[in-house]
């Protein structure tokens, strides 16, 4: 195969979705369908105490290391398949974000009871914000939730997107009859005593059956034709710039549905695209010369050892086993010899990876978030990752003070791998850590425990709205006060970290010479 044929068989994708809503079970679906694992069960179990493969991150919560997202490939049809998985909200941290940026489109996965939910909201506006292309599957259809008209305008009024739906649900719960597929005009059965039923161009029911007089069906059948009749067109351009998303019903639990989704997933989704050099050059996943990006460093996958792992994603050319490569950030050349890909419930040395694969880098502390590889005397960078505005604040100091050089080095490590930020106050030098997410702070404390082998008094700051200044020059000693904490981050911009939104919108109407931003 070229490397041509190769990228374009592949679709990488993150899947996000409210805890609980069935992200798991529908991974563990997709990856049935690819043959990837063999039986169901064997990735879902955690009543039987087994975990689920995609749940990773339960195991390295109880050990109480780095929990990030996994990666696992699937071959399906003709393509390969990667597929990113992201944490739950509690869990959430920047690597969430930045997985984001890894992939080129991402499935959503709603509960159908509990429709869009405020906590993960974000992650689909970071979706939105880069114009990832989103796929919508709404999950639990076999229990009673919101109606489907309900749930589409949730998602058009909450994410800011059209909707498209590639079916409609013939009632839901006890009464969930299928699905009606609105390209094909036909009717997929929950049941597996029932057959597939056809409609014609009008909707009516070609076969005779007696859900021809049900309620349920002539209520789904008169939803869809107002649908239908409002004229949407399922415009691929508005896919693939993330202002359309296409909505699927089914339940991943009874397998209903969901091959479907991945059937239109492989035919509507992108492939991989290219990505755009600090320069503003856009690399080409076609480039033959290898290039690639760190978007993650996972650490002590394995307690019994202190590797970490960097994922990459590869933007463009091959990747082969054992080639050298250049870390444009420091010049230094190296050979990559010790890789993997992730497939279910296991890693296996990878010989060969192209464009839009994901691959993990054995790493004992060469890479950094963000660094870019490139092959065959190559030399740039690709555009910064972006950092993502930290919500919650703590106060950090070394419990044992004859311990200071150990502590900042361990901080000024972890805040590079990108596992934590950084900010110090204006004349103090207090260290104060920013995250996006609780869990980011028990990974800091556990890893410097273990890593650097320092005690930290963590001391809660609480929430804050961070603000970034456009024009600092005019920041003055009065406006530095207790509800509008003013530090340096670590590349020495100054930042407001403010009580609340009031008092944000308090300091604007006092200083509205202050342009104040924030980051994604
Ligand atoms: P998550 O990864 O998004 O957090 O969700 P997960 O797949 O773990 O699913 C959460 C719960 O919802 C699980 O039940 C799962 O069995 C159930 N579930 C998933 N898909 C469907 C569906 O289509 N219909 C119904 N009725 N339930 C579904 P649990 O009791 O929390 O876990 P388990 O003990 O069954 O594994």
């Amino acid at each position: 195969m070229t490397l041509k044929q190769e990228v374009e068989i592949r679709k990488t994708f993150a899947i996000i979705s409210h805890p609980d809503a069935g992200k798991t079970t529908l991974t563990e679906k997709l990856l049935l369908f690819g043959g990837a694992i063999r039986e169901a069960g064997t990735v879902k179990g955690k009543k039987t105490g087994k975990f689920a493969t995609s749940d990773w991150m339960d195991v390295e919560k109880e050990r109480g290391i780095s929990v990030t997202s996994s990666v696992m490939q699937f071959d399906y049809d003709h393509y390969k398949i990667n597929i990113l998985d992201t944490p739950g909200h509690e869990d959430f941290s920047e690597d969430t974000y930045r997985t984001l940026m890894a992939v080129d489109s991402a499935v959503m996965v709603i509960d159908a009871a509990k429709g869009i939910e405020p906590q993960t909201l974000k992650l689909f506006k970071v979706c939105k914000m880069r114009g990832i292309p989103i796929f919508t599957f709404i999950n639990k259809l076999d229990r009673v939730g919101k109606e489907p008209y309900e749930l589409l305008e949730e998602i058009e009024k909450t994410l800011d997107i059209e909707t498209y739906p590639m079916n409609w649900p013939i009632g839901m719960g006890q009464s969930f009859f299928g699905i009606i597929d609105r390209e094909h005009k036909t009717i997929e059965p929950f049941r597996d005593e029932e057959n597939i039923l056809h409609l014609n161009e009008d909707f009516e029911l070609i076969e005779d059956h007696p859900i021809k007089n049900d309620v349920a069906f002539e209520t789904a059948v008169e939803e869809l034709m107002l649908v239908d009749g409002a004229g949407e067109v399922f415009d691929e351009e508005k896919l693939r710039a993330g202002d359309l998303t296409p909505v699927f019903f089914g339940s991943a639990l009874a397998n209903f549905g969901v091959q479907n989704f991945l059937n239109a997933y492989v035919d509507f989704a992108p492939m991989p695209s290219g990505r755009t050099t600090a320069e503003g050059d856009v690399v080409s996943p076609f480039e033959e010369a290898f290039s690639g990006f760190i978007f993650k460093i996972q650490a002590n996958m394995n307690p019994a050892h202190r590797d970490r792992i960097a994922f990459m994603r590869i933007v463009s050319g091959a990747f082969e086993r054992g080639m050298d490569v250049t870390l444009t950030r420091t010049g230094k050349k190296m050979k990559i010899s010790r890789s993997t890909t992730f497939m279910a419930d296991d890693t296996q040395t990878v010989n060969h990876a192209v464009s839009g694969d994901i691959i993990g880098l054995y790493d004992s502390g060469n890479y950094q978030i963000g660094d870019t590889l490139v092959g065959a005397n190559q030399k740039f960078h690709f555009e910064k990752l972006p950092q993502f505005t930290p919500e919650i604040f703590m106060k950090v100091s070394a419990k044992n003070v004859m311990k200071q050089k150990h502590f900042h080095k361990g901080i000024e490590q972890l805040v590079q791998e990108g596992a934590i930020q950084l900010y110090k106050t204006l004349y103090t030098n207090q260290i104060i850590l920013g995250a996006v997410g609780q869990l980011q702070f028990e990974v800091f404390e556990h890893r410097m425990k273990n890593e650097y082998n320092v005690d930290v008094i963590m001391e809660p700051v609480g929430r804050k709205i961070a603000r970034w200044i456009e024009n600092e020059e005019a920041i003055t000693d009065a406006m530095n006060s207790s509800r509008s904490i003013l530090v340096d981050d670590r590349f020495g911009n100054k930042v407001f970290l403010f009580e609340n939104e009031f008092a944000t919108r308090w300091f604007q109407d006092k200083f509205p010479e202050i342009k104040l931003y924030s980051l994604l």
